[in-house]
């Protein structure tokens, strides 16, 4: 038996990387998104799983848009940060652990998810900024082994909100049934709202964004629901990231306690949020 004992979800902005790469996190425009990451931060310092999953998507720098899985999961032992044009950030590559990548491949398959598999897979700022909000710090290695869950958010058609939901339910199951590991954390990345380009550029919606930082945590079947063009509606051309925070809380129990969230306006053109549940909670009979 494995145990998820924590999930987060959290933006994966480029700048946000860039900005801690390149020490400019006190500046008074970037302050108080790190200001609000602060007790997320120092709750996972003390909450180290054995072993993390993240579930994100890469933006064609890891693989061109010639292949774009729907689903997809890395089985390498590690992972390299992409160079998505400025050089590679310097931060250190990801461990993997392909036994329980493995284990997570079959079940989901059983299940009737079909991944694609990478054994091979530089990871973008779809990863690498996640890993960076959850540890600002490093060192030569993040905190745990780390296994890339891929979804495709860029091409359409799309996987649908309740697919992913039912993905990251099959996730948990698959978890728990897991005997190599004890202790594990999810995240899940991308969002808030934001369009990049068109018509509607710079689009944000802080209305539905509080709407979904709440639901997350309390009612996930209603996110579950929503159509792609309602979330494109509502959140933006590549708001539909929103669907990978779904992953993450279909592996969480039903009932959760939440330890923190925060939610900053911009992050480059895009609305920033992050909300960290702590899973050990007594679950009703
Ligand atoms: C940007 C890129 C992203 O992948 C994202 O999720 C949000 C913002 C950007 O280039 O600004
Ligand atoms: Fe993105």
């Amino acid at each position: 038996m494995s145990e998820v004992i924590w999930g987060l979800a959290t933006s994966h902005v480029p700048s946000i990387g860039a900005a801690m790469d390149r020490g400019m996190i006190d500046q008074p425009v970037w302050a108080p998104l790190f200001e609000g990451y602060r007790p997320a931060r120092e709750w996972l310092a003390r909450n180290t799983p054995d072993v993390a999953i993240l579930v994100y998507n890469d933006h064609a720098n890891g693989v061109d848009l010639d292949i774009v899985p729907t689903f997809a999961i890395g089985t390498a032992e590690t992972y390299r940060v992409a160079d998505e044009g400025f050089g590679r950030r310097a931060v250190p590559d990801v461990v993997g652990d392909p036994d329980l990548s493995f284990h997570l491949l079959e079940n989901l398959v059983d299940e009737g998810f079909d991944l694609t598999v990478f054994q091979e897979l530089d990871v973008d700022h779809g990863f690498t900024v996640p890993l960076s909000v959850w540890t600002p710090e490093p060192g030569d290695a993040w905190p745990c082994p780390v296994i890339p869950i891929m979804v495709n958010v860029i091409r359409y058609p799309q996987p649908t909100a309740a697919r992913c939901y039912a993905l990251g339910q099959a996730l948990g199951r698959a978890i728990a049934s897991y005997q190599g590991a004890g202790t594990v954390g999810i995240l899940g990345t991308g969002g808030m709202s934001h369009q990049l380009a068109g018509a509607r550029a710079g689009f944000i919606n802080p209305t539905f964004d509080h709407m979904f930082l709440d639901a997350i945590e309390n009612d996930p079947e209603k996110l579950a629901s929503l159509s792609r063009e309602e979330l494109i509606r509502q959140a933006g051309s590549e708001g539909i990231e929103l669907i990978m925070w779904l992953v993450m809380r279909g592996a969480l129990h039903k009932q959760v306690r939440k330890v923190h969230s925060a939610y900053h306006v911009p992050a480059s053109n895009t609305a920033a949020g992050l909300a960290l549940f702590d899973n050990r909670v007594a679950q009703p009979a």
